[in-house]
């Protein structure tokens, strides 16, 4: 009942050096998110969602408790779920039973950059749904788009966890254009974003009081240590998250706190930071129901439902390929 294909190869090790080299080469450093997710990066992941601060985990959940059973009726009772990002999958029970409570569900397909993530989902989601089909793909979802597999009967593909947030304007279009050609008539995209707020809450959630999101963050030095050989002192560098106001997103740096050089072995790379210097981790962008129905249309879907909480904080919306 479950296959799961791991299509990460020494292309995307080199993928990385490339992406490393360029993005520590440049006047303003820049390290893209998907690299938090090692093993340690998907655990920290999992204790965000769990912090009184970080609100978006608790209130897409509170829509996907509420009304899992209006969104798949909405999107036609498919039989297929597929998720980019998949993680834990802890939301996504909702709406797979939702779908199983409606008697279509037949297969679950979880794409994820983790390994270890999408295979112990898998193994527990077998269990919890007798006779689910389980196809995996183990895969950077901005590249290996087109690997997911086409069913019969219908698709949802789940994009949650803000993640869509993760990518400037221009890449996010291509990358929704790009699944607006992949969605044939009887699939849908269900997307989770963010919604713009005050300031406050949403540097809150990115600054928590016990340290989790900081450390999530300095993680990236880790993994940049294992997989090229670097040296950097996680300790020399502090976590900074602030809300910027103009381009309605949270911008996610590390700030070096010293003078230093850091040595990355594998690509013979020297790389000087100033003290104060900045590198860009994360963005995550915020959205309203305007401007996100702009994002659509530029990108060739139009918006097929709009399911938000009861404070407005959050939306999932259907699209469908226009
Ligand atoms: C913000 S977490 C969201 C996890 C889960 N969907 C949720 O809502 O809690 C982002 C997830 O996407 C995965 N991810 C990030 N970038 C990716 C990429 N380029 N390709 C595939 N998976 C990626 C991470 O491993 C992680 O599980």
């Amino acid at each position: 009942m479950i296959t799961v294909d791991v299509h990460l190869d020494e292309d995307s090790g080199a993928a990385m050096a490339g992406d490393v080299r360029r993005g520590l080469s440049g006047p303003r450093k820049e390290l893209a998110p998907k690299y938090f997710y090692d093993e340690r990066g998907s655990q920290l992941f999992e204790q965000i969602t769990e912090l009184p601060e970080y609100y978006p985990t608790r209130v897409e959940r509170e829509i996907l408790v509420e009304r899992s059973s209006e969104i798949v009726a909405a999107a036609g009772a498919p039989a297929t779920l597929v998720e980019l990002g998949s993680g834990s999958a802890a939301k996504t029970r909702h709406l797979l039973s939702a779908m199983r409570d409606a008697a279509c569900l037949r297969t679950y397909v979880p794409v994820d950059i983790s390994e270890e993530i999408t295979h112990e989902t898998a193994e527990c989601l077998v269990e919890e749904y007798p006779g689910l089909e389980i196809h995996g793909l183990v895969c950077d979802f901005e590249h290996h788009l087109e690997r997911i597999p086409d069913r019969d009967g219908g698709r949802i593909i789940a994009f949650l966890g803000g993640t869509i947030g993760n990518l400037y304007p221009e890449p996010r279009r291509e990358f929704l254009a790009r699944l607006a050609a992949m969605l044939g008539p009887d699939d849908r995209l269900l997307l989770g974003t963010d919604l713009v707020k005050d300031r406050a809450r949403l540097e809150a959630a990115y600054n928590d009081s016990a340290g989790v999101t900081a450390e999530f963050n300095k993680n990236v030095l880790s993994v940049l240590n294992r997989e090229l050989d670097a040296d950097f002192d996680l300790d020399a560098f502090e976590h900074v998250a602030d809300y910027d106001a103009d381009r309605e997103r949270m911008d996610i740096r590390l700030r070096s706190l010293a003078d230093q050089a850091v040595r990355v072995t594998e690509l013979d790379l020297e790389v000087e930071f100033a003290a104060g210097e900045e590198i860009r981790t994360e963005i995550s962008a915020k959205f309203t129901r305007q401007g996100l129905e702009r994002i659509y249309a530029d990108a060739g879907l139009g918006l097929a439902g709009w399911f938000t909480d009861a404070g407005a904080d959050y939306a999932l919306s259907l699209a469908r390929r226009a």
